[in-house]
């Protein structure tokens, strides 16, 4: 985790929140590399499960939602961990992630905890100028009852058949008791989830079914099989809407712990929302005329622990050799999947003079158009391909003297080192070939 925290800090993905002001306890800001990286995981997403299928529409929804959605939910009542307390400093932890029979990890005092209470891991805010209780607010703790209070707009709009899918992506917020692991827990994070609306009698089936999807998206982010466990939530430790879960767990460096998860909500969510809100939200099944509420079931994917996932998977330590016969050194390398690389392509001229960086230049401008590129000129060209390794670049181009006569570039391959001399006018055409 210490060589993922800093090469993330090092090499611009990942920066302490407001570090120019002694930071912000767990919160982090994603640097231009982490923003990409971010980025091109949502899009893949986004494309995967709902550009490429008839049976999924997508949805963009508001943080802030009336407070009543959050009381038919259940999520008021009912979303909390429990919480105990030091009685000699104070300090408060999740209960069901320490022993309450040994000193406190913190002080180190045998004084003892307090009772467990449940602790509402809702955030709360007002809207409005006035701080009272007609106008407190929640930010929303997951994007599910966004896509529940808009089943009835998408039915009468989009004309889909069940089953079929209503997917969103965005922040969600929790007063989490304690955040940490770097990104992994924190107060903010980015969902990226799905409601499946299905009948009843089909709810096993489908619940297969995504559980395979789920494997196929995991191996296309490339996390290798031997690192995830499926674990089966047992009755009683499972959400309150939740008739079966199962927990994709990933074996971080801190443990093995939930990366995504996968729920049967039955039909909790939109039979709630139709008694507290007195709207009939039940599906007509246009072929029978059966009027009914569809189960669901809802794959869900933590973005961030996604990126966290994706970078200790695409993390590499390497003994590659220098420029000296038979040495060699350490050489950092991301493999990330090539879709997911923040940095496709670098352009590095072989030193600064101007014939050469011209000529860089303009294949820069040209490639940068389809493919986010980076044009380099600073220091040895070693340290910029140590560079270039780090971040996951899967290309680098060098333009070198002999360029300037053969019109030809190196072509310098992330894993393999290995360089091709291809004539510059082919350069598009053979990244198009390998970038795809
Ligand atoms: N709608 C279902 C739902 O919200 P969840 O298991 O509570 O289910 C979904 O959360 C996913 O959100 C988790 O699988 C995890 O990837 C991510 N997640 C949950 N709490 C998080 C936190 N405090 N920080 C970062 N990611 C978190």
């Amino acid at each position: 985790m210490e060589k993922i925290i800093s090469l993330s800090k090092r090499r611009g993905f990942i920066f302490p929140g407001s570090e120019l002001y002694g930071g912000l306890a767990n919160a982090w800001d994603y640097g231009p590399l982490g923003a990409q990286l971010k980025k091109n995981i949502k899009d893949e997403w986004w494309r995967w499960f709902v550009e490429r299928r008839a049976d999924m529409v997508g949805i963009d929804a508001a943080l802030l939602m009336n407070s009543k959605v959050w009381e038919a939910s259940g999520h008021l009542k009912e979303f909390s961990d429990p919480l105990v307390e030091c009685k000699g400093c104070h300090n408060r932890f999740r209960a069901d992630q320490i022993d309450v029979g040994v000193p406190c990890a913190v002080c180190g005092g045998s004084k003892g905890f307090t009772e467990k209470v449940n602790f509402n891991l809702m955030l709360k805010t007002y809207l409005g100028p006035a701080e009272d209780s007609a106008h407190v607010a929640y930010f929303r703790p997951e994007l599910a009852q966004a896509m529940f209070v808009n089943f009835k707009n998408i039915i009468e709009t989009m004309r889909k058949r069940l089953p079929f899918g209503i997917a969103s992506q965005g922040k969600a917020f929790r007063n989490e008791i304690t955040p940490g692991n770097f990104i992994f827990r924190t107060r903010e994070f980015d969902l990226m989830e799905f409601e499946y609306f299905i009948r009843e009698s089909e709810w096993e089936k489908h619940f297969e079914y995504w559980l395979s999807e789920m494997k196929h998206w995991l191996k296309h982010l490339g996390i290798n099989e031997k690192n995830l466990r499926f674990v089966e939530i047992p009755d009683g430790e499972r959400a309150h809407y939740s008739k079966r879960t199962i927990d994709v767990e990933y074996l971080y460096p801190f443990g093995q712990k939930e990366l995504y998860g996968l729920a049967y909500r039955t039909d909790f969510d939109l039979k709630n929302h139709m008694e507290k809100s007195g709207e009939d939200v039940r599906y007509l099944d246009p072929e029978t005329q059966e009027k009914f509420l569809p189960h669901v079931i809802e794959p869900t994917f933590g973005l961030d622990r996604s990126v966290l996932a994706a970078m200790l998977e695409a993390y590499n330590e390497e003994d590659a050799p220098t420029a000296e016969e038979g040495e060699t050194e350490k050489r950092v390398v991301m493999k990330f999947p090539i879709w997911m690389a923040p940095i496709k392509v670098a352009f590095l001229p072989l030193s600064k003079k101007e014939e050469l960086t011209r000529i860089a230049k303009s294949i820069y401008e040209e490639i940068s158009k389809v493919y986010v590129s980076e044009y380099d000129e600073t220091q040895s060209i070693g340290r910029r391909y140590r560079r270039q390794d780090e971040i996951g670049t899967p290309f680098c181009v060098t333009v070198d003297f002999d360029s300037i006569n053969d019109k030809k570039v190196t072509v310098r391959n992330r894993d393999t080192m290995k360089q091709d001399r291809i004539p510059i006018a082919d350069v598009s055409s053979f990244l198009k070939e390998k970038l795809i």
